[in-house]
C-alpha cells in the first residue's frame, strides 16, 4: 500500500466515475444538447439541480440567455448519444437533427426532453456562478420527466431494467453489467462496528 498526499496532484480527475448526463437547452429556436458528467443535487425542498459548464460552451451562453436548461438521465443503452453530444459543438452543428435525438413536448419550458432518456428535468435557472473554468448553474426543477417502470417504490432507479452511463475521462465509459445491492442498516451496522471495537 502506498498512499500517499499531493499538492502536485497533475489533472484533477479522480472524482470519476462520474453519471453522464445530456444538458439540454433552447434559444430563439434552436435547440442544443451537450454531454455533462458535472452534475449535482442541490436542494431536495425546493428541488435544485447544478450543472458544471464550461464557458466556451454553445450550451453555456444559450442557457444564460434563455434562464432554462434540462437534465436527460440516459440509459446505457443510449451511450453513442451520450458520447456525441459531447463532441462537436453545437456552434458547427445542429446535434438534435444530426444525430436524429428523438424528443417530447417539455411542459413548462422550451428546452428539449430526450424520449431515450429514462428521466428528465425541467430546470429554471435560480442562479449561475462562476467558479474558476466552469459556471455553476443552479436550476429550480419544474417538472420531472420519468419512465413510470424504470423506477422502483422508493422512487430510485430500478437498475434491473435501465443502467446509467459512467463516464471515466478520456473517453471511457462504464457499464455496470453485474451488480449487487446491499441494504444496510444504519443503525445496526454502526452498533456492531461499535460492538467490534469495544471488545
Ligand atoms: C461524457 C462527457 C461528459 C462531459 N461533461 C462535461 C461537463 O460536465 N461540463 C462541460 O463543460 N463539458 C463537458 N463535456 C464536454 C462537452 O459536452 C462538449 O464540449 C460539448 O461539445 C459542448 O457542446 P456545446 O458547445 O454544443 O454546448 C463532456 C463531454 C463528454 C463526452
Amino acid at each position: 500500500m502506498n498512499k500517499v498526499p499531493r499538492t502536485e496532484f497533475g489533472k484533477f480527475s479522480h472524482f470519476f466515475p462520474c453519471q453522464a448526463t445530456i444538458v439540454t437547452s433552447h434559444h430563439e429556436g434552436q435547440d442544443n444538447a451537450m454531454a455533462v458528467a458535472w452534475h449535482m443535487p442541490i436542494s431536495a425542498e425546493p428541488a435544485l439541480y447544478g450543472v458544471g459548464i464550461s464557458p466556451d460552451k454553445l450550451s453555456h451562453k444559450m442557457i444564460t440567455a434563455s434562464r432554462q436548461f434540462g437534465v436527460n438521465f440516459m440509459p446505457f443503452k443510449s451511450l453513442e448519444l451520450v458520447a456525441a453530444t459531447g463532441g462537436p459543438s453545437g456552434k458547427s452543428i445542429d446535434k438534435l437533427k444530426a444525430y436524429n435525438i428523438k424528443k417530447d413536448k417539455p411542459v413548462k419550458t422550451s428546452v428539449p426532453i430526450l424520449t431515450e432518456a429514462y428521466a428528465s428535468f425541467e430546470c429554471v435557472l435560480e442562479d449561475e456562478m462562476v467558479y474558476g473554468d466552469h459556471s455553476l448553474f443552479v436550476g429550480r426543477v419544474v417538472v420531472v420527466h420519468q419512465l413510470t417502470e424504470a423506477f422502483d417504490e422508493a422512487n430510485a432507479l430500478n437498475v434491473y431494467l435501465e443502467t446509467p452511463v459512467f463516464y471515466m475521462g478520456k473517453d471511457r465509459y462504464l457499464e455496470i453489467k453485474e451488480f449487487n445491492i446491499r441494504h444496510m442498516d444504519r443503525n445496526a451496522t454502526a452498533n456492531q462496528l461499535i460492538r467490534k471495537y469495544q471488545s
